[in-house]
């Protein structure tokens, strides 16, 4: 049975006081409600040593929101699958759309991450979903199937590792959600894209969560939906509260 996951991306927000700050008042009110259900925090680079320690006797998992193409190098500024692995992470952003318009990572880019995270035992949480312009014209399912192109270049057993969120870029930070029935189309034909690819076992496996200023007040209607599988939560992370009532919705 595929798991339900609610994970909360901080972005840049909190500085390091403040994100151990929410760490200790995440783990201290978190309760988990169910072995199959997760709770996610995918804090910045410089928060995680220490963020691992607080989540290490939580049942609360650790994430990252970014990682480079290669695994060691002359890279500057930048961090490898391989130094995540070393300091507890266990899943991984890869195409967030503000990293796809901010700093042009193409297909190309996202499957050497993707190969980078696998073979460090870190589950990458691949990101896709169109612009406002591809859902006026009409575009958006053409636009959703290349991105996910870069998903079919794993081998089955490395997909296997994979949480894909739908994440529509007019509804993040907007407080514009995608409705539970648009969400469903879409993370049914992602669902169909992936049998298509990898069968049918594997496609009832995989979680897909949604993401796009999901809150307390909408996620019990889209998470009803039988292809949400949970959420991926920019805003509404910052916040334990509403974090865990997004999680209590599950
Ligand atoms: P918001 O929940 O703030 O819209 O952000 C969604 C998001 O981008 C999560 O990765």
């Amino acid at each position: 049975m595929r798991k339900k996951i609610v994970a909360g991306n901080w972005k840049m927000n909190n500085n390091f006081q403040e994100g151990i700050d929410l760490s200790n008042d995440l783990v201290s009110k978190y309760k988990k409600s169910d072995k199959n259900k997760e709770l996610i925090i995918l804090p910045p680079f410089i928060h995680l040593t220490s963020v691992a320690e607080k989540l290490s006797n939580s049942k609360i998992h650790l994430g990252a929101q970014n990682c480079h193409t290669e695994g060691r190098g002359a890279y500057t500024g930048e961090v490898s699958a391989r130094m995540l692995d070393s300091v507890g992470v266990r899943y991984c952003l890869v195409g967030h759309s503000e990293r796809r318009a901010n700093f042009f990572e193409d297909n190309n880019e996202l499957k050497k991450k993707c190969k980078q995270l696998v073979s460090n035992y870190i589950n990458p949480i691949f990101c896709c979903g169109e612009l406002l312009r591809d859902r006026k014209y009409g575009s958006y399912f053409e636009v959703i199937e290349d991105q996910l192109e870069v998903l079919w270049s794993l081998s089955k057993t490395d997909f296997e590792k994979v949480i894909v969120a739908y994440e529509p870029v007019w509804a993040i930070g907007t407080g514009e959600t995608a409705s539970a029935d648009q969400a469903q189309e879409i993370h049914k034909f992602i669902r169909r894209k992936i049998s298509d690819e990898f069968g049918s076992e594997t496609a009832e496996n995989t979680s897909i969560l949604y993401g796009g200023s999901c809150k307390p007040s909408n996620a019990v209607e889209l998470f009803f939906k039988p292809d949400v599988d949970g959420g991926l939560i920019g805003g509404a992370a910052l916040n334990t509260v509403d974090f865990l009532a997004i999680y209590n919705a599950l």
